[in-house]
């Protein structure tokens, strides 16, 4: 199948001016069959005959030049246009599918939209929304609500990118159910389940920056100090085997169970098979096991997370020696009782995650320690080497009532504390 540039535009009631002059000599017997298809389709009103002619001209269409031109015409109606546009885009991108060659499918996808004026990601976008569609039918749901449906509902499934699909498949039981359901009604459902569209970014950071803008596993009311749970996902992904036994030594709210437990969301390809374990000195969830990190763990491991109470902050948050240290010699102390009880508890070539930031005092006169650093000699100093470090934003700058601290920051020349270094160490071989 070829596109050749035959010179042809719509008019205003969708009906095809040929310019003689070039013949794009695409030939076939049921040409005169097609014209009158789709003559009709250009001309009919009623809305059951035009969805009867939408679907013939699916069927039977096989000129990606006039499916084209039925997809930009029939994208101007109410109800049923922008079902039918995005079922004809889908057409056409199943009618380029034979080109392998990508150079040259993206040439005659350009081509398509040239003659009908739409910029080709646009294109794409209905190719998204068409495909979704076509999910829909093989799950075998009534798209008959659907079909009706306004143009926004198809833009909101479209955003979903590899989970139009689903959307538009929760979208028609929606419609089972309350066929007069808004696509606002619809999307605030979905999101109700499966968090809005930013909370369902990639959870995989490319980089070592971190930032976590909206956080998809929520804190627990009863634990206000968990961390966002994309922290683990990224820590597990990049630094955990596939198999083996993966502990978090500090486990806090238990937010390290909650994402391992929906790891489908993160691990790609990884299909990671753990045995996982949490401890915590005051343990707040049933899965968690009573045990002080600063002595061995009772089992060996092969990734070892630790969020540690941070120096100065949490003697508020939490009980336990590290958070209440009133001296930072004392906490270094402890963190290195920490370290080296989990080194020990370390396979060979097993990794020790420790996520710390930095203690930063509001004045210049007040320390500044380099938590971090020090844990790092710590880690050192037990016999782990270095492997690699993340940075995660903790986005205290812009939390709600920061405007003071900003400013006094700003004022005393001292920078706010707004970053977590997660350094990753590994034991030897043995
Ligand atoms: C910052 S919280 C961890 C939060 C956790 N990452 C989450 O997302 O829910 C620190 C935890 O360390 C625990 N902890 C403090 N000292 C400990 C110790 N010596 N051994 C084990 N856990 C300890 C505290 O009880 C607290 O639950």
């Amino acid at each position: 199948m070829t596109l050749v540039g035959k010179k042809e535009k719509i008019d205003r009631r969708g009906v095809i001016e040929e310019d003689n002059n070039t013949n794009n000599g695409y030939i076939s017997h049921t040409k005169n069959f097609n014209r009158h298809l789709l003559d009709d389709f250009y001309s009919t009103v009623e809305s059951t005959e035009f969805y009867d002619l939408a679907e013939a001209i699916l069927a039977e269409i096989q000129d990606p030049n006039d499916v084209v031109k039925c997809a930009e015409v029939v994208s101007k109606r109410e109800p049923g246009g922008a079902f039918y546009r995005a079922k004809l885009w889908a057409k056409i991108s199943h009618l380029l599918e034979d080109i392998e060659n990508e150079k040259k499918h993206n040439l005659e996808l350009r081509q398509l939209c040239e003659l009908v004026g739409l910029p080709p990601n646009k294109a794409k976008g209905y190719i998204i929304q068409g495909k979704a569609i076509e999910s829909v039918e093989k799950a075998f749901i009534n798209t008959g609500n659907l079909r009706e449906a306004p143009p926004a509902l198809f833009q909101y499934a479209q955003r979903q990118k590899d989970r139009a699909g689903e959307y538009l498949i929760e979208a028609a039981k929606i419609f089972e159910k309350k066929s007069s359901a808004t696509p606002t009604q619809i999307h605030r459902e979905w999101c109700h389940k499966n968090g809005s569209i930013k909370a369902n970014l990639d959870i995989i950071k490319p980089s070592d920056w971190w930032a976590f803008g909206h956080p998809k596993w929520r804190k627990k009311e009863d634990f206000p100090g968990s961390i966002p749970g994309e922290i683990y996902a990224n820590a597990l992904y990049y630094f955990a085997p596939k198999t083996g036994v993966a502990v978090d030594a500090m486990a806090g709210s238990g937010m390290f169970k909650r994402v391992y437990d929906d790891r489908d969301r993160w691990q790609k390809d990884s299909a990671f098979d753990l045995e996982i374990h949490l401890f915590d000195l005051h343990p707040c969830r049933n899965f968690i096991q009573k045990h002080d990190a600063r002595k061995p763990l009772p089992i060996k491991a092969d990734w070892i997370f630790i969020d540690p109470p941070y120096f100065g902050q949490s003697n508020h948050l939490f009980d336990g020696d590290l958070a209440a240290a009133k001296h930072y010699a004392e906490y270094l102390e402890l963190l290195k009782e920490v370290i080296v009880a989990l080194t020990a508890s370390l396979l060979p070539n097993g990794k020790l995650c420790i996520f710390l930031p930095k203690w930063s005092g509001l004045k210049p006169e007040n320390p500044n320690y380099d938590v971090p650093a020090d844990a790092y000699s710590l880690a050192i100093n037990a016999g782990l080497h270095w492997i690699d470090a993340a940075f995660v934003s903790r986005a205290r700058q812009q939390e709600p009532g920061s405007a003071r601290k900003n400013n006094a920051a700003k004022r005393y020349r001292r920078m706010r504390s707004d970053t977590c270094v997660l350094n990753v160490f590994e034991k030897s071989g043995v």
